[in-house]
């Protein structure tokens, strides 16, 4: 997941720029390819948990990853329809699923 930091400040950057429109959505299939990638793996912080409490960490975990893939494809329609408001929007989703889902399954480094 290293990789999306370079990617969500690209997009942060440009997407409410026409002139970026391809470079954006590309940098957002990359972040929709990466996130379905980390959704298929379990977080080091998961597997450190205790047996018991893993299974119900990992529908969390997934459900967060799921709303961010949406949220990508949401900011991708809106990107495409240039609409500003809604770009807006789904930035800041973004940005407060990033600070939740970092928060739950990355404490060691937050
Ligand atoms: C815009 C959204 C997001 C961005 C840009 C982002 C970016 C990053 C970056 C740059 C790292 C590596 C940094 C480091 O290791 O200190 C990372 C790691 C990680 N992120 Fe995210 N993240 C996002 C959303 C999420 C969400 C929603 C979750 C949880 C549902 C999540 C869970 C994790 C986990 C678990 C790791 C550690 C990977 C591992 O266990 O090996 N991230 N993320």
């Amino acid at each position: 997941m290293g990789a999306m930091e370079r990617e969500w400040r690209a997009i942060k950057a440009d997407a409410g720029d026409p002139a970026r429109q391809e470079a954006v959505i590309r940098n957002i299939d990359l972040m929709i390819r990466e996130s379905a990638i980390s959704k298929l793996g379990v977080p080091g912080a998961i597997r450190r948990m205790p047996a018991e409490k893993q299974a119900e960490a990992v529908k969390s975990y997934h459900a967060m990853m799921l709303s961010t893939i949406k949220t990508l494809v949401a900011l991708e329609e809106a990107v495409v329809e240039k609409k500003a408001e809604e770009i807006k929007k789904c930035i800041e989703q973004l940005d407060e699923l990033e600070k939740k889902g970092h928060a739950e399954f990355l404490p060691e480094q937050r």
